[in-house]
């Protein structure tokens, strides 16, 4: 074994999503094995255990693999499962923890960011219940990397990702597994396959959009068994550079399908995912399904799938998510509750068996199946909802706005922003949190304006500082916060939701009924002016 001395690098500490950086910063020499025995060192309980290692198949994806490998073995790892070719979707990987009872895993991903040589990216580590290590444990990670001295490794050959097999370095047991065969096992097992098959047999047309990311081979399996020709799954090849986009199934960048679906003779039902295959977006023919919406849908639905016939739990959502599901879990008399944005809040309330299904407005949506959001089990309960109900996703949307009401929600995105300006936004809102409730701007009066801090409800810990809130007495209301997983300045979001009753305008204009809220917050923080901004750079 060697041990290698090092010095700390700043800025090792882990957002809303693990590590991020430019692949640049990734491949200093000494820069991810810093953080790998960080995480070593912080987790005990790796020792002598199991742990499982995949990625999106980013540029860098397999080098960080290797060196992964080494560490792992001179810190005394005792077994590793690997996905063939280091392909693992960040749902597969909880799935993979949770079966293999695993002490933890290490994802390699930046999520829906660009790949290649000059994008991003990513690390994040797995705790044993399959889901983001909890702020205590990322904290300590991150702590740790402040002081670290060396790190340790052994010296071994390249081990051969490609090939399914197992092999020994010095003493720790590798073993390369099929990346699809687990995660669809388990899909099987919630499903109605059956029933979902009848919907394409019947004719149904279908567009999955993958991106070239790591959704590739999940989809062409599982669709494919439901009987999907391969010609509806587009972009079914990860590269790492994912074709030279952004793995983010928005307009912008998945706009292939969206050109599809918004045309006369689109397909009846579209999806896609994003570079490590835990997002989704689900689209009817003319319509996107706003992911808040989609939440609150599948909650409504959820008995409808054979996983989850006994009722739903519980559902929560991040603050900055739509309250669209709040209203039914109301309706059915089980509690909702508000967590700061990043997945890693829900793993205790899941874990306590509080909830079963929760989701974030960013196009994530997940059940108590695993503990990170999946983005193809969203589209196969969709698809399951749409055979039990036999009615089209534009119809079940309508519907649900016809029963509940309609929670008209954007996200307003101001990217790249010097840090300092993004800064003074966030201050100059901080600084009028007092004095706003009671101010009347139009046709709005505020009724409250808060910073987030949230208290878990089963270990207790608080977490400050996620995000403003202010809140109107008509029910709408917005937030702005920083995002913690971007890599190159600032990125300000902010976040719009206004609430239409049941018998009121259920149709209108998305962007034009958020515009006098969206004047009202660009009022009150200066968002426009200190940033030197005139629009959003992304509109989601
Ligand atoms: C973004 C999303 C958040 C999501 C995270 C990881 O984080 O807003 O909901 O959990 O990516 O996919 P942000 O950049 O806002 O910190
Ligand atoms: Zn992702």
């Amino acid at each position: 074994m060697n041990i290698t001395k090092t010095t700390p690098f700043q800025g090792q500490k882990p957002g809303t999503s693990g590590l991020r950086k430019t692949v640049e910063t990734f491949t200093q020499p000494n820069y991810l094995e810093n953080f790998v025995q960080a995480i070593f060192d912080c987790v005990p309980e790796l020792r002598g255990s199991l742990l499982i290692v995949g990625g999106d198949g980013r540029y860098y994806n397999d080098v960080a693999i290797q060196i992964i490998l080494r560490m792992a073995a001179a810190n005394g790892v005792a077994r590793v499962l690997v996905g063939q070719g280091g392909i693992l979707s960040t749902p597969a990987v909880s799935a993979i923890i949770r079966k293999n009872d695993a002490a933890g895993g290490i994802i390699l991903s930046a999520s829906h960011n660009p790949g290649g040589p000059k994008g991003d990216f990513g690390i994040k580590f797995n705790s044993a219940n399959g889901g983001p290590a909890p702020e205590s444990v990322t904290n300590a990670i991150y702590a740790r990397t402040q002081i670290i001295e060396s790190y340790k490794a052994v010296s071994s050959d390249t081990v051969d990702l490609s090939k399914r097999g197992e092999s020994r370095m010095s003493g720790m047991k590798i073993e390369i597994i099929d990346s699809v065969a687990d995660y669809q096992e388990l899909m099987e097992s919630l499903f109605d396959f059956t029933a979902i098959s009848k919907l394409f047999i019947s004719g149904m047309t279908f567009c999955f959009d993958a991106m070239h990311a790591v959704t590739g081979p999940y989809a062409k399996a599982i669709f494919g068994k439901l009987g999907v020709p391969d010609a509806s799954i587009i972009n079914a090849v990860p590269l790492p550079d994912f074709g030279g986009g952004h793995p983010d199934p928005n307009p912008i960048y998945a706009k292939e399908l969206f050109e599809r679906m918004f045309s006369k003779d689109g397909p009846d039902f579209g999806a896609a995912s994003d570079g490590d295959g835990d997002r989704n977006i689900v689209l009817g023919r003319g319509l996107y399904v706003s992911p808040s919406d989609s939440l609150a849908i599948i909650s409504a639905n959820a008995h409808l799938v054979p996983g989850y016939s006994a009722g739903i739990k519980g559902v929560a959502r991040s603050m900055p998510t739509s309250r669209a599901a709040d209203l039914v879990a109301e309706r059915l008399g089980v509690p909702a509750f508000e967590t700061p944005t990043g997945w890693k809040f829900f793993g205790n309330l899941l874990d306590d068996g509080q909830i079963t299904l929760c989701g974030e407005e960013s196009a994530g949506a997940s059940s108590d199946h695993i503990r990170e959001k999946d983005g193809l089990w969203a589209v196969l309960m969709w698809l399951n909802i749409v055979a039990a109900r036999g009615k089209p996703v534009t119809e079940i949307v309508r519907e649900h706005w016809q029963d509940y009401g309609r929670n008209y929600y954007s996200r307003h995105d101001y990217e790249e922003v010097e840090t300092a300006k993004a800064e003074s936004v966030m201050q100059r809102l901080r600084d009028q949190l007092e004095e706003l409730p009671g101010k009347v701007f139009g046709e709005e009066i505020i009724s409250a304006a808060e910073s987030f801090t949230y208290r878990d409800p089963v270990d207790r810990f608080v977490s400050e500082n996620q995000g403003l809130m202010v809140k109107f007495k008509s029910g709408s209301r917005f937030a702005l916060r920083l995002s913690g997983t971007g890599t190159v300045g600032a990125t300000l979001r902010l976040y719009l939701e206004k609430y239409e009753p049941a018998n009121g305008k259920l149709d209108a204009d998305l962007q034009k009924t958020l515009n006098p809220i969206a004047d009202i917050a660009n009022t009150i923080t200066g968002l426009k002016r200190l940033t030197d901004r005139s629009d959003p750079s992304t509109i989601s």
